[in-house]
């Protein structure tokens, strides 16, 4: 007989899905006096013909009726040492809106939308569609343009997140 398997609570999905490690990125729209970024993990390249991106946004978030409006965004992946900008981005502290914008730290490419300067990788998009879920907002951007730090520098390595915990990627020795 099979053994019997535990229902999929909410919990036990939660439990699981803290294993894996993901990349980190901020998600940000506007201009300046005006801008709303967000941090996340459930982000991801969706196809290089068209050069384009798959974001999750919880249909809750203060940035989601902006990035409509504005039809842009940007995906900046994080470098390990921008994980305070994670926990700012992620709505620790309080800071909300334009507050969470360093001055000096942000610069734009071709749709207006803010990019961070120092990430790993920046992808500036287009929205081009959107599916919602019942809980999030399934967003499809078209790569307008984009910037990457070039390896190695130190610091520069992507930041993941894992068991509730920011770390590092760390390539295998050999
Ligand atoms: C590591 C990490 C990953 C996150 N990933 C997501 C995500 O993929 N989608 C999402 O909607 N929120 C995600 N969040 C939560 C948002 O960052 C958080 O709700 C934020 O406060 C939303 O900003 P807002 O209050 O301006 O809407 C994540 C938070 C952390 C710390």
């Amino acid at each position: 007989m099979t053994p019997a398997l535990p229902e999929v609570s909410a919990d036990l999905f939660r439990q699981a899905m803290r294993r894996p490690a993901n990349a980190v990125a901020v998600v940000a729209t506007g201009a300046p006096g005006a801008r709303f970024g967000v941090t996340l993990t459930a982000v991801c390249s969706l196809s290089d013909n068209p050069p384009s991106v798959l974001a999750c946004l919880y249909r809750e978030s203060a940035a989601l009726e902006p990035l409509r409006r504005n039809g842009t965004f940007s995906v900046n992946f994080l470098a390990a040492g921008q994980s305070d900008l994670a926990s700012v981005f992620a709505g620790r502290g309080g800071l909300k809106g334009e507050a969470r914008f360093a001055p000096d730290a942000w610069t734009t490419l071709a749709t207006g939308a803010p990019v961070l300067r120092g990430a790993v990788a920046a992808f500036d998009c287009h929205l081009d569609r959107e599916i919602d879920s019942p809980t999030h907002a399934v967003l499809f951007g078209r790569v307008a343009a984009l910037v990457m730090a070039e390896p190695p520098q130190v610091g520069a390595e992507p930041l993941t997140y894992s068991f509730g915990g920011f770390g590092s990627f760390v390539p295998l020795a050999g």
